[in-house]
């Protein structure tokens, strides 16, 4: 059969409907958990240390446009994902659609590709997590040995003051281990820990809106789009490069489509998780923003944790401290859902025989695909104790961006081939809003530079490899089943 081969709606559907008891996930999300999943999985690494340095070196006290910029491309994704969630309500999110779409060999790689939005996203912020984890130690005068706290491409400084490269990221693969832990043990669960920890980071940011505007010098932002002094640095093209740079605040929006098999009314439920969660979050992050580059000039954010510089200008040192905690948490939870969303995946892949069937064995007490979890685990932990953070960051957004490209170009094709299939949500202005939202997406992927691109490729090939070498000949489309 072709490599293009199509998985049928209907089928896809009726799948949905489940087989059996004992082989289908637990409905037991509703819209505000949903909405919550959502923020769980966007406020995290992103808004804590990048907002500086792209003030700082790219947009100054404009970066406010570049987070509506961003929030921007991944709106009109949003609008997409919300017509394919609410019409194909399957765990396998982007994947699933295009299977449905594009075919078996545009699916593999949408699906090979959310990897790296997923698992190494959560390695990426279980290295955030780490810094985080060590510096609130620090603050109580307990220190980690350096060698154990960072990889060995991260420098880290000696009590004697001397630069030395670290082992191991321990703590970063310990929080991954426990939050697999989590996983494995029920979605009940890990969406109740979810709603704690969104409900303390929400409001820990609205806490540094509040205080810090009473400390906001109108000097700092003067002027507002700092004049362009080189390629990316200020002015409209550093407004874009800042963009780019942000978008890492804003994945994780579309882990809410991957939970859609756990929801009790997709239909209804899941545009409310997608969009509403992104848009809680563009206006947390604008306002949030416009406070930081208030209190501290945006010549001196471009550190990497600027949040410090700032909460050091309000002479209120509870503040600090309990902004720490509660982003340490608030990363805790984005972890938890960036892990919810790879296993959930890799399970609609495997049910399709596109991957071995260990990735979608469900317990038998916990009917979670608890095997996938702990590979999942492993994988993301090499990731999490031995890569530097700036490349698993990066790495992360474009395959993000490359998802959001391909879902958009999905619906085009899909109003095409199931033009009277039923449709909960529509993506309006169709095919105004999905041509934008590919063209914006892939802009924002050019933006990123060619050394991730390269990585893009190379990890693309490696997926081929595996597509080639087991999938294709697996594949119960392929074989007719
Ligand atoms: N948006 C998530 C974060 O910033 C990935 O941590």
């Amino acid at each position: 059969m072709s490599l293009f081969a199509t998985k049928p709606l209907e089928r896809i559907l009726r799948e949905a409907e489940g087989v059996g008891e004992h082989t289908t996930l637990n409905r037991t999300l509703g819209a505000s958990a949903l909405v919550a999943l959502g923020i769980g999985a966007i406020i995290g690494a992103g808004i804590f240390t990048l907002t500086g340095v792209a003030a700082g070196n790219h947009a100054g006290p404009a970066i406010v446009l570049s987070f509506i910029l961003s929030a921007f491309g991944c709106a009109l994704a949003g609008f997409c994902y919300s017509e394919f969630a609410t019409m194909i309500p399957i765990a396998g999110s982007a994947y699933t659609y295009s299977y449905a779409t594009m075919g078996e060999i545009v699916a593999w790689i949408i699906g090979w590709d959310l990897v790296l939005e997923y698992a190494v996203g959560a390695a990426t912020v279980s290295i955030g997590w780490s810094s985080t984890l060590v510096s609130i130690l620090h603050s109580v005068g307990i220190n980690l040995p350096p060698q154990l706290i960072a990889s060995p491409f991260q420098p880290v400084q000696l009590p004697s003051g001397e630069l030395v490269h670290g082992y191991v990221n321990l703590p970063a693969v310990l929080v991954v281990a426990a939050m697999t832990w989590l996983l494995v043990t029920g979605i009940q669960e890990s969406a109740t820990v979810n709603n704690v920890v969104v409900v303390l980071k929400v409001a820990v940011v609205i806490i540094f809106i509040v205080v810090g505007y009473g400390y906001v010098n109108p000097t700092n932002y003067e002027p507002f789009i700092p004049v362009n002094e080189g390629p990316g640095k200020f002015g409209w093209e550093g407004i874009l490069r800042g963009a780019g740079l942000i978008f890492f605040a804003y994945v994780g929006f579309d882990a809410v489509s991957t939970a859609a098999q756990e929801a009790k009314n997709p239909k209804r439920d899941m545009p409310i998780g997608i969009i509403g969660s992104l848009a809680v979050c563009t206006v947390l992050y604008i306002l949030y923003s416009r406070v930081l580059t208030g209190v501290v000039n945006y010549k001196d954010l471009a550190v990497p944790a600027p949040l410090a510089v700032a909460l050091d200008r309000i002479p209120m040192p509870w503040l600090a401290i309990s902004m720490k905690i509660a982003s340490l948490a608030g990363l805790t939870s984005v972890i938890l859902v960036m892990l919810l969303g790879q296993s959930r995946v890799f399970f609609s892949m495997s049910r399709d025989g596109l991957l071995p069937g260990l990735f979608s064995k469900l317990h038998p007490n916990y009917r979670t695909p608890y095997l996938s979890n702990i590979v999942m685990a492993v994988f993301v932990g090499l990731f999490s104790a031995f890569a530097p953070v700036t490349v698993v960051g990066e790495m992360t957004s474009i395959g993000t961006l490359f998802a959001f490209v391909l879902v958009s170009i999905g619906i085009l094709i899909m109003r095409k081939s199931h033009p009277n299939a039923e449709r909960p949500f529509r993506t309006p202005l169709v095919p105004f809003i999905p041509i934008l939202s590919a063209a914006v997406n892939a802009l924002m992927m050019f933006g990123l530079g060619w050394e991730n691109w390269m990585r893009l490729i190379v990890w693309l090939v490696i997926g081929m490899a595996i597509y080639f070498g087991y999938g294709k000949s697996h594949s119960k489309v392929q074989a007719g089943l």
